[in-house]
């Protein structure tokens, strides 16, 4: 097959910063996604009802002139989130999901949750109104490995946390393992997962392997291989459990190659692009619609975008920028380890 027609995609876990950055690299993610849900780790966080209207408002501002782009916002869950504002933030359609960072899992997440009691009250408002909890699944304990922290969160923290707030719809963000997806599968109601492109492409060894390469470096960090193929099993399955959350988060090189590099993949210009070659290689180009288009909207209570995306195939490889400049330096651009065919023929202002 050389050419494909989707349903427009949307993105379900994005990072777009702020400021220069959020210039930088918003006119990418809108150029082929219709909306996305936007994280809210900036610095300070988005907490209230009020921040995440006044944060929609600066990526409005920053969209390229004609964009339809729709930003879907969510609040950064504290200790000290008021549920009354949760509730009309929801309500009046400014806010679509609150993200639950526990303390110290990642990128500017030291206000996260460290005790789960402390905001049972807001989790419970949110299942009573049918609001999602977008869930970054590790534990933080100095104790665990970095390679178990996923699995290990799904025992002590998720399932014991569905119990106590039984209704509440979550989305565990950006599944890196076998361990995930199977507890996915294995509860039918209120419960998805997102699965970024580059989690679908690399595993452990493309940050360590031969050399230590940061710019493959994220959280949660790529596993080993069995747990990449239940990944691609999954997103590729059409199950409408599973659907695309780029990660795309942008840090500058300056960041990223250092004693001590952030984490994060910059993956919003060709993320399409590799997942066609991802979904052609599992021969599912069938159901990427449905991984990209369909199962989000779905599960978020919205409808489907009205507008197409044409996908073509190039008889030579495509030359994405290995990176993109931006006004606060420059910024790397995920390199797939294979030739890039495919390539978005309407790209969108
Ligand atoms: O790799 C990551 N980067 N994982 C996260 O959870 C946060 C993100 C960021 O904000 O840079
Ligand atoms: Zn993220």
């Amino acid at each position: 097959m050389n050419s494909l027609t989707i349903t427009r995609p949307d993105d379900w876990h994005l990072h777009l910063r702020d400021g220069a950055m959020l210039a930088g690299v918003l006119p990418y993610s809108a150029a082929h996604f219709s909306r996305a849900i936007i994280m809210p780790n900036l610095v300070p966080p988005v907490v209230t009802t009020a921040d995440a209207a006044a944060y929609r408002n600066r990526i409005e501002m920053a969209l390229p002139p004609g964009s339809t782009f729709q930003p879907l916002m969510t609040l950064y869950l504290t200790e000290a989130t008021d549920a009354d504002d949760v509730a009309r933030g929801f309500q009046e359609g400014v806010v679509r999901a609150v993200k639950l960072y526990p303390a110290g899992a990642t990128t500017n997440s030291q206000s996260g949750v460290r005790d789960i009691e402390k905001v049972v009250p807001v989790l419970e408002r949110m299942a009573e109104i049918g609001m999602p909890l977008c869930i970054h699944g590790e534990v933080t304990d100095a104790d665990i490995d970095i390679f178990d922290r996923e699995a290990v969160f799904i025992e002590r923290v998720l399932e014991p946390l569905r119990r106590r707030v039984p209704g509440l719809r979550v989305v565990m963000e950006h599944v890196t393992t076998k361990n995930g997806v199977d507890y996915v599968l294995a509860n039918p109601k209120g419960l998805a997962a997102t699965i970024t492109t580059h989690h679908l492409i690399i595993n452990r060894n493309a940050i360590l392997a031969g050399g230590i390469r940061p710019h493959y470096y994220c959280l949660p960090v790529a596993k080993r291989e069995t747990h990449r193929l239940a990944l691609r099993a999954a997103a590729t399955s059409g199950d409408a459990r599973f659907f695309l959350g780029t990660d795309s988060a942008p840090h500058t090189d300056a960041s990223k190659q250092t004693a001590c590099g952030c984490a994060g993949i910059f993956s919003a210009i060709n993320t399409m692009a590799c997942l066609a070659h991802v979904f052609e290689e599992e021969e599912a180009l069938d159901r990427l619609e449905a991984f990209t288009s369909l199962n989000g909207p779905a599960f978020y209570g919205l409808p489907p975008n009205e507008a197409r995306m044409h996908l073509k195939r190039a008889a030579d490889p495509i030359a994405f920028p290995p990176r993109i400049e931006t006004g606060e330096g420059p910024v790397t651009v995920f390199d797939p380890m294979f030739p890039i065919h495919w390539f978005v023929a309407d790209e969108a202002g």
